[in-house]
């Protein structure tokens, strides 16, 4: 079976591209590396064994995402290509509607055209509104606080409209709660580029000692130490998700929103002392303001998935920060070296 990933060659997209030619698929990328690097498919061809095709265009041109149509028996698509900088969206807000809008919906046209009818579509916890009590499940309140989250939201508005108009459509809405650590091999990662917004990449940047400290963004929230609990989830748990939610499209029809989380939440203190603990480094930091726009508590109830698509997240905060250190220290420059 043929899987379509776009943005394959990124953090989410290649650990996924690796478990797909594991389990059997065969694997085609669409991705324009704006955010990402030819090398992390490279590796991912070396741990398979497995070879990729890859095409380098923008998933907004319809022209070139026909003939990758019908150059492949495409079964399903895993759309990962997006922008996703939070604060970058608030600068260049269209430019994020653009590119992450324009691209779904012009996959969705030429799948309609090439009868391919499973969709699996990365959308965030970040769709669900402040005002839900945790942990948050999918028949939560909905509403975002800016551009990047209202092109998740808007991006599953549009294909749950498409399910509805075509009952033989499947799409599956992974809502993803905050992805990190690293296949164990060290070999694929997290590459951000510039100075990393999220907190496992500066972590593993200041014990590397490429970052001079971290700052902890507020200590005065409502949770047990006082600083921002997330629920944090194994890239590799998350990525084996998406294998479930193939199975789980070429099956069903209609569309389904599934958090993809492990339902416990840990805070920034949690993690930098995990961290220290599981790697033997110091993770130098300071206590700052809060973020604007941060919230003191995310996490996910998580049964949806367990019951829907029989998955469950395996690997604990132990095994995330051994693996995002482990790919740090092999790769200290990403894959730029
Ligand atoms: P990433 O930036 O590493 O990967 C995205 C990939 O898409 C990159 O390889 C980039 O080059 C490519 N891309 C972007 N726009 C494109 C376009 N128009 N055409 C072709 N390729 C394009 O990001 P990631 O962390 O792997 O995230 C993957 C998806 O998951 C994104 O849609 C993101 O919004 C979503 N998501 C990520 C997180 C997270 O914390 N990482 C959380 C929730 C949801
Ligand atoms: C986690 C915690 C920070 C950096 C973001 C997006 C979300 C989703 C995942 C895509 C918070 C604290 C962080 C630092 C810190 N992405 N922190 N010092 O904000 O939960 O979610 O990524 O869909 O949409 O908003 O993740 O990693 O930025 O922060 O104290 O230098 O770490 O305040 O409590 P966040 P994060």
């Amino acid at each position: 079976m043929t899987i379509l990933v776009t943005g394959g060659a990124g953090y989410i997209g290649s650990h996924t591209c690796l478990e797909l030619l594991n389990a059997g698929y065969q694997v085609v990328v669409v991705d324009n590396l704006c955010n990402s690097d030819m090398e992390s498919l490279k590796r991912v061809e070396q741990l398979t064994g497995k070879s990729i095709t890859m095409y380098q265009f923008d998933a907004r041109d319809e022209k070139q995402l026909e003939s990758v149509f019908s150059n492949h028996n495409i079964a399903c698509v895993i759309h990962f290509a997006g922008l996703k900088a939070v604060g970058e969206s608030v600068s260049i807000p269209l430019t994020y509607y653009h590119n992450n809008l324009v691209s779904t919906m012009a996959l969705c046209k030429v799948m309609k055209k090439y009868n391919v009818s499973n969709f699996i579509f990365s959308s965030s916890a970040t769709v669900y509104a402040q005002d839900n009590e945790m942990p948050l499940h999918e028949g939560g309140h909905l509403g975002c606080t800016n551009p990047y989250g209202w092109t998740k939201l808007m991006g599953e508005q549009i294909l749950k409209d498409i399910s509805l108009a075509d009952p033989a459509f499947s799409v599956v809405l992974l809502r993803y709660f905050n992805p990190i650590g690293a296949h164990q091999s060290g070999m694929i990662g997290e590459d951000p580029s510039g100075i990393p917004n999220n907190l496992l990449p500066y972590i593993t940047q200041t014990a590397l000692g490429r970052l001079e400290r971290l700052t902890v963004h507020g200590n005065d929230y409502d949770t047990k130490d006082g600083t921002g609990v997330r629920d944090y989830i194994h890239v590799v748990d998350l990525a084996r998700g998406h294998l479930k939610a193939v199975e789980y499209a070429t099956k069903h029809q209609g569309c389904e929103a599934i958090n993809l989380g492990t339902g416990v939440g840990y805070s920034v203190l949690d993690i930098i002392h995990a961290f220290e603990k599981e790697n033997d480094v110091q993770v130098p930091y300071v206590i700052g303001p809060r973020r604007p726009g941060d919230i003191g508590s995310v996490y996910a109830d998580p049964r949806k998935a367990l019951d829907l698509l029989g998955w469950e997240a395996k690997l604990g905060i132990a095994d995330m920060c051994r693996d995002a250190w482990n790919w740090q220290k092999q790769n200290p420059r990403g894959y730029r070296e």
